[in-house]
């Protein structure tokens, strides 16, 4: 396990904490907080510290941000679980645990420090390195494998699709011709490869020309979003009433599909005329945070990598409760931040079919305008912390 280079402050922390809060604060019963994205542990040793009846349950893929959380979290090792996993295989570790429901669960979604600062991991775009771009380096495919073997049109859907690239074909046909000269195998030439696909104005804005590249790589390397759309609407379910879910996003279609996962279940899904629900079809969900909070200045000041963070989260309710009069799953607005401009909120004085159009909509239309990432020379859109 290496020395950690620079400082590692994690995103939004306060805010994570009042959230979770009346979630994990039960009076004397012992509460049980899942970091899905444990990292280098900087949420999940603030959990612990301000909860001293929480059990954590710290969850990554990555075997080296595991090593360095459990030396971070060593005193308080009587109520921690460490578990190598990916977040989807959540309802198993529970499983595995015997622990039937949680009441926290954090999502601080994308790269850590520690994989973007280490250059032999391959997700940085201004240091040469092997094209790995794993998270978890004991399995699955590199990035090496990515654009040696994938064809024109899917290393270009997949440029396109994650990294918003609007170059994406120029750039898959460069690296075509480069795959016939030889295996394509660093990330400088590819950095290379992809400054010089680009247009010489457009390679003047939008930070470096290979950032959307090298995330779009990351992205598909460890099948980040396929992973979250599976894992969200489990740990929804591992909720008991009461519980918490905060989620950090830092790419617009991992905010998407959260919006949409916590959506569905914050409205009623009983008929749209009935004044009242009917037995099981109420919300079981209510919406903690008005569209998309965002970072204020001085956090991304003192942490350029918060730029581009977007934070959504949801309180489960107890089924019984959403029986009767309808309330929607009504936000409950604590400290909004920035308003998200034309957001719906599901609630509010919002119609049914309006949610329910807003939910539909196919893509983020009233979101928070993109943040340029802080040009760190890796593959993020906006990491995490
Ligand atoms: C932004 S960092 C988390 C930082 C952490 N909140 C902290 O304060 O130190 C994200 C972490 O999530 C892990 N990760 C990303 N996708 C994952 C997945 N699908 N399953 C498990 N861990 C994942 C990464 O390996 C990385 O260590």
């Amino acid at each position: 396990m290496g020395e950690l280079r620079g400082t590692h402050v994690p995103v939004l922390l306060e805010r994570c904490l009042e959230l979770l809060a009346p979630a994990l604060d039960r009076g004397d019963r012992r509460t049980v907080h899942v970091d899905a994205t444990l990292g280098l542990g900087g949420h999940a040793e603030a959990v612990l510290a301000a909860h001293p009846s929480t059990v954590l349950i710290g969850l990554d893929r990555d075997t080296e941000a595991l090593a360095h959380a459990g030396a971070r979290l060593a005193r308080y090792a009587d109520r921690i679980h460490l578990v190598h996993a990916v977040y989807d295989e959540l309802p198993e570790v529970l499983d595995r645990l015997d622990i039937p429901a949680v009441d926290g669960v954090l999502f601080d979604l994308g790269v850590s420090s520690l994989q973007l600062d280490e250059p032999d991991r391959g997700f940085a775009y201004a240091q040469d390195a092997p094209l790995d771009m794993r998270m978890d380096q004991t399995r699955g495919v590199t990035a090496e494998e990515v654009v040696n073997t994938y064809s024109h049109a899917e290393l270009a859907r997949v440029l396109r699709v994650y990294g918003e690239e609007k170059f994406a074909g120029r750039i898959a046909s460069a690296i075509l011709r480069e795959r016939e000269r030889g295996r394509l195998t660093s990330s400088a030439r590819l950095a290379e490869l992809v400054r010089e696909s680009i247009p010489a104005p457009a390679r003047r804005t939008g930070g470096h020309p290979a950032k959307r590249t090298f995330q779009a790589l990351r992205i598909e390397v460890n099948r980040e979003l396929a992973a979250l759309e599976t894992a969200l609407p489990a740990a929804l379910d591992a909720l008991a009433p009461g519980g918490r879910l905060v989620v950090l996003s830092y790419h617009s279609l991992e905010d998407r599909l959260t919006k949409h996962a916590l959506a569905a279940r914050a409205r009623s899904t009983g008929p749209v005329d009935l004044p009242v629900e009917l037995p099981g079809t109420g919300p079981t969900l209510r919406l903690l945070s008005r569209g998309a909070e965002l970072p204020g200045e001085a956090e991304v000041a003192a942490n350029p990598r918060a730029a581009s963070v977007r934070l959504r989260a949801a309180e489960r309710i107890d089924p019984t409760r959403t029986t009767g009069a309808r309330d929607n799953g009504r936000a409950d607005r604590e400290r909004p931040r920035r308003k998200v401009k034309g957001m719906h909120l599901p609630g509010a004085a919002a119609p049914r079919e309006a949610v329910a159009r807003a939910a539909a909509r196919p893509t983020d239309q009233g979101g928070p305008e993109r943040v340029p990432g802080d040009g760190t020379g890796t593959a993020e859109q906006g990491e995490g912390s």
